[in-house]
């Protein structure tokens, strides 16, 4: 039995319980994704002073809502970032890039103090990459290079067909890679020439978890 219908009310929970983490009436750097949406609906109750959107989708969702969104350039750093994950483990280490926004993401979460991570108990994982395979964003004309160069380490590279980034390039979707340190194999596919970013957060990992489980919601800290 569970405390929740279904995926989607897990995901509203999430969001729910991840509104007194944020900054009242701050300027919130916002992630991409289905959970997230949630959570931007119930933004207005925060009276941000702005936001800064980690996709084109994300920041019309803000601006529909009235809430003003500006450039990263703007600011020097930010109160908190929140956003969902596609994987995510003990050690708060995850892979994102499951809407192609991972470049954005990363860039939004690195300049903020807190990344606030909401997902459903299905994202939890104990390993990475084993059931969701890791996207990478390439520029285009090193489609193939990087994908060579993938399957060296390892990896067994997807294109992801009719998908075009915000920034303009392509996302190769990793399957079968042995994360098993992913602090390293996200600095090593990142010196891939033509690699423009790649799907782990370890780096900049998320500093608080909050997943809907099927008994409520729990609130995870990173496992050392
Ligand atoms: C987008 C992402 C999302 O955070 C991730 O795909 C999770 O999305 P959802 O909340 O829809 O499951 O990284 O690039």
């Amino acid at each position: 039995m569970s405390l929740y219908a279904n995926q989607d009310a897990k995901k509203q929970a999430a969001a729910e319980a991840a509104l007194k983490h944020l900054p009242y009436g701050g300027i919130l750097g916002v992630g991409t994704g289905s959970t997230v949406n949630f959570l931007i609906d119930l933004l207005p109750q925060l009276e941000l002073e702005a936001a800064v959107a980690s996709s084109e989708a994300t920041a019309q969702r803000l601006k529909k809502l009235g809430i003003e969104v500006i450039d990263m350039n703007q600011v020097s750093g930010l109160d908190a970032y929140v956003d969902g994950a596609d994987e995510i483990d003990r050690h708060l280490h995850m892979i994102k890039g499951g809407g192609a926004a991972l470049t954005r993401e990363k860039i939004v979460a690195s300049i903020a103090k807190k990344f606030v991570c909401i997902v459903d108990d299905s994202k939890w994982v104990d390993q990475l990459g084993l059931d969701f395979p890791l996207p990478i964003e390439v520029i285009p004309m090193a489609r193939s290079a990087v994908a060579r160069k993938i399957v060296a380490l390892g990896g067994d590279p997807a294109y992801r067909e009719g998908v075009v980034t915000d920034n303009g390039n392509v996302i190769l979707d990793i399957h079968h890679l042995n994360i098993l340190n992913a602090l390293e194999i996200e600095k090593t596919i990142n010196n891939i020439p033509g690699v423009v970013t790649n799907g782990i957060f370890a780096i900049n990992k998320a500093d608080i978890a909050i997943v809907a489980t099927n008994q409520g919601i729990e609130e995870r800290l990173s496992v050392l």
